[in-house]
């Protein structure tokens, strides 16, 4: 099982004034539960871990957008560090795929691709896809079988957040950054109906950000 740091449902996480925060939402937010420092940090972990279970064969990474683009270019980063500064080095391809299904906070239950490359190209070929959080596990199952789908020759999944919750219907990626209590989490491209993507770090939304940017 992939290895990743807990984070316990009685944490409450930093204050916000120990942290900078864009001045729009500082009265839409709880608490910082992970600081942006902290997620580059583990992101560099996460890379080394990616690289060293690779095989020598060219990757294509698939970017799960919106949420995904931040974890996804940070990562790209640590792995290009590596190719740079080590003798074995593995071509990256870079895709992306946009999916949609939730308004407010909650799953509408429906999972819409709107938007991806052509998958066909994915035939025979190393995948690894990221994305942002795996809450129900329901977007990364539909994703894996239309993935699937294409004839891939593996496929593998980094997620930066888990939700540790009831809802699960019990996937989980082959890694993981962080298991997050079940909260709905802004920033770091995390959205709530398209807001929060321009905050740093990683933060819980209060009630007043919630009926603020409802839909
Ligand atoms: P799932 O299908 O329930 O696993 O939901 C996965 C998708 O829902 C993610 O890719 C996010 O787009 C979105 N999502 C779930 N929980 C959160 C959250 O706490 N904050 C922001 N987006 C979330």
């Amino acid at each position: 099982m992939a290895d990743f740091i807990k984070i316990e449902d009685d944490y409450n996480g930093y204050d916000l004034k120990m942290f900078c925060v864009p001045r729009h939402y500082e009265q839409d937010l709880e608490s910082i539960l992970i600081p942006y420092g902290v997620i580059s940090d583990r992101t560099e972990r996460l890379a080394r871990d990616i690289v060293n279970d690779m095989g020598q064969d060219a990757l294509v990474v698939l970017c799960v957008l919106k949420g995904g683009y931040k974890f996804c270019s940070d990562l790209l980063d640590y792995i290009k560090a590596l190719n740079r500064n080590s003798e074995r080095s593995v071509q990256l391809r870079v895709d992306f795929i946009r999916l949609k299904s939730y308004e407010n906070d909650q799953s509408t239950g429906e999972i819409k691709v709107v938007g991806s490359d052509n998958l066909s190209d994915l035939k025979g070929k190393d995948v690894l896809i990221v994305e942002d959080i795996v809450d129900t596990g329901n977007t990364m199952k539909r994703l894996l079988k239309l993935i699937a789908e294409h004839n891939p020759s593996s496929v593998k999944v980094a997620s930066l957040l888990v939700k540790r919750t009831p809802r699960s219907v019990g996937y989980r990626p082959d890694y993981i950054g962080f298991e997050v209590p079940d909260k709905f989490v802004v920033g770091y491209a995390l959205d709530y109906n398209e807001y929060f993507r321009d905050l740093s770090h990683i933060c819980i939304i209060n009630d007043n950000g919630k009926k603020k940017y409802a839909i």
